[in-house]
């Protein structure tokens, strides 16, 4: 099944790394080649001898410890197909997530341009800290979230790492399931940047997060991906960064002939100021000031007009943001713009939507035809997502 395929297994020291043992051999016996990286701390759980008669290769622990001119970091990271962080402890995770290298298991991870998988295990209070959550979600790999019970600690909670079949079949579809090869795949994301003068300007709260996990799930399905994003992002796709509205548009132009799909997942201002002060606006005795606004194009629209005249025309899919009447809204919207889809959010919630890991949307096509993705990690939708598009 995975003949030909190399997986870098990253263990940290973590209690459930005895486990991992386990996941070396099914690993092989589905002919994948086995490199094994460890953290010092790990091997004081498991030792490098049982690791290295189970992957039927040297175990590599030491940074400085160089074989040729080739330092292995970076000699790892170009050798494997995908790299599967597991047991992943809270140190490791957070270290990797604050772009610290500090043991070759970190440095390789900050070298690592393909999949990552990271099956976090370890006490349930540290699981719960929020320092710790909001350094595991700034990390773009799939996060096999650890199962509730009992733990080798004595507490019972979540924390417990999840099972090996679970981590061998998410190795097994991220290495084989490509439905995206060879499509060109193009999504915006974040809120667009409306200047008012050179220090002030209009915008709204969208963190890129949804784009960004539909940008990183289509790389790992195969897709040529080209992001369009008002935000910062150090990626191992297409990044074209713009700010404003206007920006994003011609951004958006210049792909349209050449994508199979454009997702418009970026919150676009609606409206922009009239003219930008080329000075900073000085107060004034008045209480109060007037600034004119004008109407940004409607990108979407404009998508899906010029997909009518056009004879090399992507599949268009749109977001819209709803704070009521969803489903209503978002029928009449579908339906004004012209889209192939249209993926409905709920943005009054506050556990879901904006800023959040998560999302739960509502899908709807052309013909009417309307499906609900409950709550869940915004990777999970992007991926729910792109079955619904491409079957
Ligand atoms: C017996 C024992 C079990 C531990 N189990 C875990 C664990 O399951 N998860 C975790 O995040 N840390 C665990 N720790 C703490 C880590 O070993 C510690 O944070 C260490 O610095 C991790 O190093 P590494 O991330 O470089 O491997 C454990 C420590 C001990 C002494």
């Amino acid at each position: 099944m995975l003949s030909g395929k190399t997986i870098l297994l990253g263990i940290t020291g973590g209690i459930a790394a005895y486990k991992i043992c386990e996941l070396i051999r099914m690993y092989k016996r589905a002919n994948a080649e086995v490199l094994v990286v460890c953290t010092p701390n790990a091997l004081n759980f498991v030792t490098k001898l049982t690791l290295q008669n189970l992957s039927k290769n040297p175990v590599a622990v030491e940074e400085f410890d160089i074989k040729d001119f080739n330092p292995e970091h970076i000699s790892y990271a170009d050798r494997a197909d995908i790299m599967v962080i597991a047991p992943a402890t809270a140190n490791t995770i957070s270290k990797i997530s604050q772009g610290i290298c500090d043991n070759l298991l970190t440095s390789i991870a900050c070298a690592f341009t393909k999949p990552v998988i990271i099956a976090p295990a370890m006490n349930c209070n540290m699981w719960e800290n929020p320092i710790f959550q909001e350094n595991l979600h700034k990390l773009h790999y799939e996060i096999l979230e650890p199962e509730s019970g009992y733990l080798a600690c004595g507490y019972e909670g979540k924390g417990r790492l999840c099972s090996l079949d679970k981590i061998f079949d998410k190795t097994v579809e991220l290495l084989t399931y490509k439905p995206l090869n060879g499509k060109k795949i193009v999504i915006t994301s974040g809120g667009t940047i409306e200047d008012i003068d050179p220090v002030r300007y209009i915008s709204n709260y969208s963190s890129g997060k949804m784009g960004l996990a539909l940008a990183d799930t289509a790389k790992n399905l195969g897709a040529d991906v080209t992001l369009i994003t008002t935000k910062d992002v150090s990626h191992k796709y297409n990044v074209v960064k713009v700010k404003s509205a206007l920006d994003m548009k011609s951004a958006v132009e210049k792909e349209f002939e050449n994508s199979d799909c454009i997702i418009m997942a970026a919150a676009v201002a609606d409206y922009r100021v009239k003219e930008v002060y080329p000075q900073k606006m000085k107060k004034t005795s008045d209480d109060e000031i007037t600034i004119t606004l004008v109407k940004n194009p409607d990108i979407l629209k404009e998508l899906c007009d010029r997909k009518k005249t056009s004879s090399s025309a992507p599949l268009i899919v749109g977001f819209c943001a709803e704070s009521e009447n969803l489903l209503e809204n978002a029928k009449e919207k579908i339906s004004k713009k012209g889209c192939d889809f249209l993926i409905a959010n709920d943005i009054s919630r506050k556990d879901i939507g904006f800023s959040s890991d998560y999302n739960e949307v509502t899908i709807l096509d052309k013909n009417g035809e309307v499906k609900k993705l409950e709550r869940a990690y915004k990777r999970t939708i992007a991926r729910e997502i792109f079955k619904v598009i491409y079957g």
